[in-house]
């Protein structure tokens, strides 16, 4: 009985620039900003890119895809995910590097993913009871480097609160 408080925090890591990374996240990084030339974002002028590593180095590439209805948009990182499970079901997935940019607006610290795909990163997660590691590329400065997407979606809703 009563009342407490509890502090929720994380740990991540922060890299200046692209020279500080080891040379895998390079490549990785040079995939995601590749990736952005797949997004179809005539609406928003944001491009998302996002580039899929596996345990075993292979790296797979989506962007988002906009329509001119606005709600069927989809997020770089649900189409690089869905084509993930369907195309390589039985790879694990390591990494996903996410890269932005936007027409009139580039930014030097890096944008996280929004809520829904941080619930849909969350469902591969469990799938594969592995953690995703998250690699936020900023478009001029620097990339954050997150070990899970929990921690970035503290308080789950997960299959433990379904079945
Ligand atoms: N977008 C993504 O691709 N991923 C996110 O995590 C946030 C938003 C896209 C959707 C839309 O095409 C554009 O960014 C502007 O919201």
């Amino acid at each position: 009985m009563g009342k407490r408080k509890k502090l929720s925090e994380f740990v991540y890591t922060i890299y200046d620039s692209e020279a500080d990374l080891s040379i895998d996240d390079r490549q990785l990084k040079r995939e995601a900003t590749e990736a952005l030339e797949l997004a179809h974002a005539p609406y928003s002028e944001f491009k998302v890119g996002a580039a899929l590593q596996f345990n075993d180095g292979s790296i797979i590439k989506g962007a988002n895809q906009e329509n001119v209805s606005y709600p069927v948009c989809l997020c770089a990182e649900g189409v690089v995910l869905a084509q993930a499970s369907v195309m390589l079901p039985k790879k694990k997935i390591k990494s996903i590097a996410i890269t932005t940019k936007h027409k009139y607006k580039p930014s030097d610290s890096p944008i996280a993913p929004c809520g829904l795909c941080r619930q849909s990163i969350l469902e591969y997660e469990n799938r594969q009871n592995e953690p995703i590691r998250l690699l936020l590329i900023s478009e001029l400065g620097e990339i954050y480097e997150i070990n899970s997407v929990k921690d970035i979606l503290p308080l789950q809703f997960d299959t433990t609160d379904l079945l």
